[in-house]
């Protein structure tokens, strides 16, 4: 069978879905790879690589000719219907955001894949994107802050003086914000956070980092995630992380609801309060934002209350694209380990027998596979809207 990696179209996206490692893990159970001339260019890999592991580079993909595409972001919706009916798509798919697409890809036939509705659970964890993605863009947060400090993280004596550590907050201590607490260590700051779940602060122990207690109940929907807190919680959370804000060199925030908004945080206010100099990045700026005033994709320098300077807030975009090279590496594992899991004798037969293949299933037959996308699309069909859920999350699990 024919598996197909184009070049990634999305501006901005400059990972792929296949590196010459996962050509020759897809070549070895007895797939036929082909490549698109320059698809692995951005995150290193020649077409020579792919060529030495096994794979055919072509000028042009015939996507007619697939039985299966892999690809990083959501797919265009004008591609599915250039697929053949049955054919299977792997990949990030947005579904809550990208309805156009799963409309296409169910009206084309196509046995679509999202990653985001892969199950977390022991045995898929090695085909979870989100979470290898995540632990990407924790890492880059932590960097793209310290470019930006106008101070050391670490802690030195010299002979001219001290300098003392800077002070980290992590707002928000899932994975990226585990891989944020954990690089800030490695880099010698003074690291602190907060979460809503009750586990959290074993967690950010674990990676060095000092938790905060809040005088505010923990909020688990079960499964490891949070549940969106009420207005009253929430403005109460704001109130009693302020101090905490205003004391910290660098703010990270990535915190985050399955299927809602990005839960706002920090309030402009809350910024103006920081010391002249501080810096903010908010992972969650694409998904609604945890930073009042924070632009996907810029920084925004904000005026502190006391006049004596900036506070920089960096809207964090493509945060994993921006580390093509490793996110790719990981990403295409992840890919691979899905399609693997769905091939026999060299033949792709995903076996709906499978919760990680049923969970992961967006479309099939004709159908929309995923409940939640399915309701938002009759939702839009009847005229009442989709859900606003963020491109992380999707809501799904
Ligand atoms: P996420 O991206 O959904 O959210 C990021 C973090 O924001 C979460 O820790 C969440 O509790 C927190 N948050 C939400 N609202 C907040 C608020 N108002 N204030 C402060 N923090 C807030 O989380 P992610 O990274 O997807 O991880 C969610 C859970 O899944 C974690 O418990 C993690 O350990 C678990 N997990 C399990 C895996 C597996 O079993 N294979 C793999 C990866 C993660």
């Amino acid at each position: 069978m024919r598996v197909g990696i184009a070049r990634e179209r999305r501006s901005g996206e400059r990972r792929v879905a296949a590196t010459p490692d996962t050509v020759r893990q897809l070549a070895g159970l007895g797939l036929e790879v082909l490549v698109e001339h320059g698809a692995g260019e951005e995150s290193g890999h020649s077409d020579a690589s792919y060529e030495a592991a096994g794979a055919d580079v072509v000028d042009a993909l015939e996507l007619g000719d697939l039985d299966v595409l892999l690809h990083v972001r959501p797919l265009e919706p004008e591609t599915p219907a250039r697929l053949r009916p049955g054919a299977v798509t792997i990949g990030l798919a947005s579904p809550s955001t990208e309805l156009p697409t799963v409309e296409a890809l169910r009206d084309a036939g196509v046995t679509a894949f999202a990653l985001e509705l892969v199950p977390r659970i022991s045995r898929a964890q090695s085909m979870d994107a989100l979470t290898s993605q995540a632990l990407v863009a924790g890492y880059r947060c932590v960097l793209e802050a310290a470019m930006r400090l106008p101070r050391f993280f670490p802690l030195y004596m010299t002979a001219a003086g001290t300098i003392p550590p800077a002070k980290v907050l992590v707002l928000g201590a899932g994975v990226a914000g585990l891989q944020a607490i954990g690089t800030a260590k490695r880099l010698g700051a003074r690291v602190s956070a907060n979460d809503v779940r009750a586990a959290s602060a074993d967690e950010v122990a674990s990676m060095g980092g000092t938790f905060v207690h809040l005088d505010l109940d923990a909020a688990d929907a079960g499964g490891g995630y949070a549940k969106e807190l009420g207005a009253d919680r929430a403005a109460r959370q704001r109130q009693l992380l302020a101090p905490h804000v205003a004391d910290a060199d660098v703010l990270i925030t990535t915190a985050a609801i399955p299927g809602r908004p990005a839960p706002l945080l920090v309030t402009a206010e809350m910024v103006a309060a920081m010391r002249p100099g501080a810096v903010v990045v908010d992972l969650a700026a694409e998904s609604g934002g945890n930073v009042e005033g924070s632009v996907a994709g810029s920084d925004v320098a904000v005026p502190t209350a006391d006049g004596g300077g900036m506070v920089t807030i960096v809207g964090m975009k493509d945060a994993a694209s921006t580390m093509p090279g490793d996110a790719s590496r990981l990403y295409a594992k992840n890919v691979a380990n899905l399609l693997a899991l769905m091939t026999h004798d060299g033949s792709v037969e995903p076996d709906f027998s499978d919760v990680v293949v049923v969970d992961a299933c967006l479309t099939h037959d004709g159908e929309v596979r995923h409940p939640a996308t399915a309701d938002a699309l009759e939702a839009v069909v009847t005229g009442e809207g989709g859900f606003g859920g963020s491109d992380r999350q999707e809501g799904t699990r």
